[in-house]
């Protein structure tokens, strides 16, 4: 009978918390328009001056029903302010076991990373029923990330990093939006997200995981090539904190600034600090910055893979964790001599 829907499909665990927000403020808005619009024609039928009525103004107390009048809307207002303030948060805080995947969007394409080294082009593929975090950046202007069925959507901002997480629900198509005006092209900034069974994704993902477009390797270990390419190694050595700071157990740990503050060594801090060294100094280090600026030699890809591979080096520098880096040409130990140097130069 009726299926032009009003709606987009549920596609994520937010969309029936947003949904519930979204009733409960038309309930409410129908609710007090219907009642005003009543009260007013009533009243205007009631009081015209045709009619003989009593117009003098009322005389018994009124403070009891001001109270009902002040009181019931300002609790109602503040009832979904709570309520949707509650959504809101929970929509900001990825669990910790989410999945991460980057994009990186540009004029107008999203362009998608996982950390298997899987790339996509205005597609992400995900298993069913699992939180995924994306961290997302932009090569040029803002452009917006958003996915109706899931209910969220994120502004995607050059020169820093944005993140969104959801967690899909239903195997299935859904679209995916640029929701900012972005130049000629923007219309067309579209995508698909393609929520998959886990069997159909792990087939999805391919032997060995190198993904469907044949690109082998992860993004830490492309990170470890750009790491060398760029000769970080020569002064961030894992045994020797004198003429840099440690990476080993770095990501996720609190540091401690040259300023004073104390910062989380998360993605954007370590973006900032390979663009702009000289804007968080770590404590107990020279200012200006001995590093140089990497601002016009590295992409925002670049700064991915290396971001997974400081990663990786802070699961490997944890105390008990077997795990080594695998990426080809950084010795992490002892310091570089020079004929390693050389070597490690090497993209
Ligand atoms: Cu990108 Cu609009």
């Amino acid at each position: 009978m009726w299926d032009f829907p009003l709606f987009p499909k549920q596609g994520s665990s937010f969309a029936s918390q947003v949904d519930a927000i979204y009733a409960a403020l038309w309930l409410t808005s129908g609710f007090f328009m219907v009642l005003i619009a009543t009260l007013l024609v009533v009243f205007a039928i009631r009081f015209h001056h045709s009619q003989k009525r009593d117009r003098k103004l009322a005389e018994h107390k009124t403070a009891l029903l001001e109270a009902v009048l002040i009181g019931g809307p300002t609790l109602i207002a503040l009832g979904i302010f709570f309520w949707a303030a509650a959504v809101f948060f929970h929509t900001q805080q990825a669990p910790d076991d989410a999945m991460e995947v980057y994009v990186v969007a540009k004029q107008w394409m999203w362009k998608v990373q996982h950390p298997g080294g899987q790339r996509e082009i205005n597609a992400l593929h995900l298993p069913v029923g699992r939180a995924v975090k994306l961290t997302m950046t932009s090569q040029d202007v803002i452009h917006s990330f958003y996915v109706p069925a899931f209910r969220v959507k994120q502004d995607v901002l050059p020169g820093r990093y944005t993140t969104l997480w959801f967690q899909p629900t239903e195997v299935g198509e859904y679209h995916l939006f640029c929701a900012e005006y972005c130049g000629l092209e923007h219309s067309r900034m579209i995508g698909k997200i393609v929520v998959m069974s886990p069997s159909d994704y792990e087939a999805w993902l391919g032997p060995g995981g190198a993904g469907p477009l044949g690109e082998a390797g992860t993004l830490s270990s492309a990170g470890g090539q750009v790491f060398a390419h760029l000769a970080c190694n020569n002064c961030h050595v894992a045994d020797s904190a004198l003429r840099a700071p440690r990476l080993q157990g770095l990501f996720g740990s609190q540091v401690k600034l040259a300023s004073g503050q104390t910062v989380i060594a998360d993605e954007g801090y370590i973006r900032e600090s390979v663009l702009d060294p000289n804007a968080k100094i770590v404590a107990g280090y020279p200012s200006p910055s001995l590093m140089p600026t990497f601002k016009s030699q590295i992409s925002e890809d670049q700064l991915i893979e290396l971001i997974e591979y400081i990663k990786l080096l802070s699961a490997a520098g944890m105390v008990g964790d077997e795990r080594q880096p695998p990426a080809p040409g950084v010795e992490l130990t002892p310091a570089p001599t020079p004929a390693n140097r050389e070597e490690s130069n090497q993209p």
